[in-house]
């Protein structure tokens, strides 16, 4: 069982920006929530209690503010600093202690993940002992995304954002790992935008035979946060789901609280915490 996630949260935000020049994007908004929030929820969504988050060197305090130690969640969150972006695997190498000999599951703190039956399958994913697992997502711009060619439902050849077109599977933003992680993340090589590639990685496990996939169907959502006009099209989403339903999608001490990993009185904590807002009103009526 991968008991042990870790949100990437770091990168500079640049085509965000100004909005990111003195925020980190993962703390700007989706609709009424911190981005961070939508990833925080997918790895709990999995019964994964033990998270480290990837931040940048000198944002590490505007998290705290937000996330100290997970306590309120009844869940572990330590941190970790990056000073510049070296590409998704650098993630398990600085994160090599917190990984120990365990597996792992890594999440983009910009990826956005919505769909029923979505936390059967993660906690399926979580299952995963013996090699890796991705979820694919079928999308009409494959090539801005590591892609793979399936058939079957095996994955015959995976490629970082491919020129040429072969497959309109996306792989997404979140990713399941045994123990060998680690050890392969340290052999890889800088590609040619010099960054250590996740394609690379899963390649590595493909190589083996060790590369397993689950899809997110059409019934689900994968969306991008990356540009401004991305980041508005999930707050639009995630608006029009939550003024229909009246469900909040990815409200963590609602997933804690459901999970039984919390109790009444964290919960009204975190109402104080808050202070008089619509999130509060929420998670009031959580615990009537
Ligand atoms: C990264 C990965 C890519 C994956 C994508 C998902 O892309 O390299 O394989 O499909 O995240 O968001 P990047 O954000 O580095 O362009």
């Amino acid at each position: 069982m991968i008991k042990k996630g870790i949100i990437l949260s770091g990168g500079k935000g640049t085509r965000m920006s100004p909005l990111t020049k003195a925020v980190n994007k993962q703390l700007l908004p989706i609709y009424d929530k911190p981005l961070i929030y939508y990833p925080l929820s997918i790895l709990m969504l999995a019964k994964i209690r033990d998270i480290l988050i990837v931040v940048n060197k000198g944002q590490l305090e505007q998290y705290k503010k937000l996330l100290p130690n997970g306590k309120h969640l009844g869940i572990k969150i330590s941190y970790v600093e990056q000073d510049k972006p070296r590409g998704l695997p650098d993630a398990f190498i600085l994160g090599e202690k917190f990984i120990g000999k365990s597996g792992v599951s890594l999440i983009l703190g910009d990826n956005f993940f919505y769909g029923q039956y979505l936390s059967e399958k993660l906690k399926q994913s979580i299952k995963v002992k013996n090699g890796a697992r991705v979820f694919l997502h079928k999308v009409k711009s494959p090539e801005k995304y590591g892609v793979a060619k399936i058939k079957k439902n095996k994955i015959m050849l995976i490629k970082e954002k491919p020129k040429k077109y072969f497959s309109d599977f996306a792989i997404t933003g979140l990713y399941f790992f045994d123990k060998n992680v680690v050890r392969y993340s340290k052999e890889l090589k800088p590609s040619k935008r010099g960054e250590l590639e996740i394609t690379d990685l899963l390649n590595k496990y493909k190589k083996k035979n060790k590369l397993s996939a689950d899809f997110i169907g059409r019934g689900g959502a994968w969306l991008d946060t990356g540009s401004i006009s991305d980041y508005y099209k999930t707050s639009n989403f995630v608006s029009a789901i939550e003024n229909r339903q009246g469900f909040k999608i990815a409200c963590i001490e609602e997933i804690a609280f459901l999970n039984k990993w919390i109790t009444k009185k964290h919960v009204k904590n975190s109402i104080k915490f808050y202070g008089n807002c619509e999130y509060s009103t929420y998670l009031k009526k959580l615990i009537q």
